[in-house]
């Protein structure tokens, strides 16, 4: 079903099921990742866009309930990325990347003796 939704001024028309949650239409339909999922039930504020002025989950959010409506998500707070919460949420971005990424490496360096990788005689590694 073809819906049109105004983000950050703009219109734009997605097809997509009316019941899709507006986070993934804004991220998948739209581009739009700076709106972040983080439990996936209205908890955690990861996903906050406002929908006509008015703070919104949009996890929880069907589409069509902003379909007539003026949605705002973090990249629309201003055109320079200069607002505070853009200037905070890259300056959480660029912390949190460079903090995980020792955590991506791959294989995962044991922190304990006993949690190290031992060969087996099949070469598959299992951890003790
Ligand atoms: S992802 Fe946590 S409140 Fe929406």
């Amino acid at each position: 079903m073809a819906l049109t939704l105004n983000v950050n001024g703009k219109d734009y028309t997605v097809d997509v099921e009316p019941e899709t949650p507006l986070l993934w239409v804004l991220r998948d339909n739209m581009g739009l990742i700076g709106t972040k999922y983080g439990c996936g039930i209205a908890r955690c504020g990861a996903c906050t866009v406002h929908v006509d002025g008015q703070p919104t989950r949009s996890c929880t959010t069907q589409a069509s309930l902003a379909v007539g409506k003026k949605t705002v998500t973090i990249e629309g707070l201003s055109a320079d990325s200069k607002h505070p919460v853009q200037v905070a949420g890259s300056s959480l971005r660029s912390r949190s990347v460079a903090g995980a990424s020792p955590a991506r490496s791959w294989p995962p360096r044991p922190c304990s003796r006993s949690a190290r990788v031992r060969p087996t005689p099949t070469s598959t590694p299992r951890w003790n």
